[in-house]
């Protein structure tokens, strides 16, 4: 998958900028305003070249990567339910497969994209748990930490759900509302996890944290040990935000391709309940926004506009460009991004 460029560069030579223009980063390059120079062409046109570089999502390495935790995952199951074999033996390979997905993701410019691409796909355990531990990882690097630390991050997340394996599919799938004999089954899968992976020593002590905490929530209304903000690792606050981002667009199958800016409000509500901490959730919508400007939304009144700036401090209500008319989303209650 390609993206072609939202604007030609050599044209820029002597204009005025209309907007802001952002590097791989979401670093601020140019500011509105400036007029380009020859130099200011060339050192976009590097920025241009890198992105270019790095534009293309693997999407058949994310296909077979899919196509092989599916087939790992459901032979851990027979595993456990016969109660044979070493576990983790199993799953190493797999993390490994993993981790050359999360490299190529860690490098690919275009996340809003990415994201979207996570959103449309399906919405098993196999690709939550991939979905969960990219976004980790993404996260991660949006907030600045090193390659070394998102690898972590995009383990805790591809493990984090690894005790659901214990849990009988006819559980999990169950179409209607759970018995609260099931519903506490289920509640356990972050006992369960930890319980299948702490006998591998080569498992980080973090991966074991994320399984055992990622329903914990900072306000104490969490699971399983209602922990408070204090007793749980950042780096597990930052795999909840993943796990609630995919959960939460898992339960909008019916609206498949919509703005991620829409779950993003719903996840910066979390936020603001005190649940997920706003100190991971805003840069990551931030950093959404920027990767989307310029890019076409559709509106809940059925129109289509243009982001054209984002606000600091209110990411999810933009400038946009409708019909030619500038419209503040700020000041519109009635419309939104969908
Ligand atoms: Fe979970
Ligand atoms: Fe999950």
């Amino acid at each position: 998958m390609e993206k072609s460029n939202s604007f030609e560069i050599d044209n820029l030579l002597d204009e005025v900028l209309k907007e802001n223009i952002y590097g791989e980063m979401g670093g601020l390059l140019l500011s509105k305003g400036t007029k380009v120079t020859e130099r200011q062409l060339a050192l976009l046109k590097r920025h241009r070249l890198e992105a270019q570089r790095r534009d293309r999502i693997p999407m058949q390495q994310f296909e077979q990567l899919l196509n092989d935790v599916q087939l790992n995952m459901d032979h851990l199951r027979n595993l456990i339910e016969s109660g044979e074999g070493d576990l983790v033996e199993e799953i190493d390979g797999t993390i490994e497969t993993f981790s050359g997905l999360l490299e190529e993701m860690l490098h690919t410019r275009h996340l809003a994209e990415f994201i979207e691409l996570l959103q449309g796909y399906d919405h098993s355990i196999y690709c939550h748990s991939i979905n969960v531990g990219l976004l980790a990882g993404l996260i991660g690097k949006i907030l600045g930490f090193p390659d070394k630390v998102n690898h972590i991050l995009g383990q805790m997340g591809f493990l984090h759900d690894i005790g659901k394996l214990r849990i009988q599919e006819s559980i999990l799938h169950k179409p209607a509302r759970l018995s609260d004999d099931e519903y506490a089954h289920v509640k356990k899968h972050p006992i369960y996890g930890y319980q299948l992976l702490k006998s591998n020593k080569k498992i980080n002590r973090f991966v074991l944290l994320g399984a055992l905490l990622h329903h914990e929530r900072l306000d104490g209304t969490g699971y399983p040990f209602s922990l408070k903000k204090e007793q749980i690792p950042f780096c597990v606050q930052i795999l909840s935000v993943a796990d609630t981002y995919d959960a939460m667009t898992a339960k909008r199958t019916y609206s498949k391709g919509k703005s991620p800016l829409y779950v993003a409000e719903e996840l910066r509500k979390e936020a603001f309940e005190g649940k997920l901490n706003a100190v991971i959730i805003l840069p990551f919508i931030e950093y959404i926004m920027r990767q989307m400007l310029n890019q076409e939304v559709l509106l809940n009144n059925g129109k289509f506009g243009k982001i054209i700036y984002y606000f600091e401090g209110h990411p999810t209500k933009p400038l946009i460009l409708v019909d030619n008319e500038c419209i503040d989303l700020r000041s519109r209650k009635d419309l939104f991004i969908i």
